[in-house]
């Protein structure tokens, strides 16, 4: 069966990023990940970063390598680290979704409850309900 792999991770964001410095991570990470077909979500919030990243093994593995030695973050906590017969984000948009608004949040979590028969969606939503409830985008 065709198995794709998902990696999902929340980190802490480095106190001297500034505004700026995350719009230049957003429009790389999205840009990037849309030319190599990663699919999934960045979102930085309350000093958190919370990302889901899916696509081939061997190109995620390669990039996640990347991203744990970037020092625009720290405290990296793995939630997922896995092949997935039933990927997330195959039927959301086109395009790697970054999350900067409570209205992108309420459309992301409203895209994941439309299956909650996949475990994956209910764990995601989970872990994305204190960015619903106490966000600062
Ligand atoms: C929180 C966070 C998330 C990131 N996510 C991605 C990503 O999804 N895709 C990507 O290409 N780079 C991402 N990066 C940037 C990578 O760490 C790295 O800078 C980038 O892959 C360029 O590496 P290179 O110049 O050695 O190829 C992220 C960085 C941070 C801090």
């Amino acid at each position: 069966m065709d198995s794709t792999y998902t990696i999902c991770y929340i980190s802490k964001a480095a106190q001297e990023l500034t505004t700026q410095d995350i719009k230049e991570l957003f429009k790389n990470t999205s840009s990037v990940n849309n030319s190599n077909k990663v699919s999934g979500f960045l979102l930085h919030s309350i000093n958190n970063f919370f990302q889901v990243l899916e696509g081939e093994e061997r190109h995620l593995k390669n990039l996640f390598e990347k991203i744990q030695e970037d020092t625009r973050h720290s405290d990296i906590y793995e939630v997922y680290n896995k092949h997935t017969t039933h990927p997330v984000f195959k039927g959301y948009k086109s395009e790697f979704d970054i999350v900067k608004s409570s209205e992108d949040l309420e459309i992301l979590v409203s895209y994941l409850s439309q299956n909650n028969a996949n475990s994956t969606n209910l764990k995601l939503k989970r872990l994305l309900k204190p960015f619903a409830m106490l966000g600062d985008f």
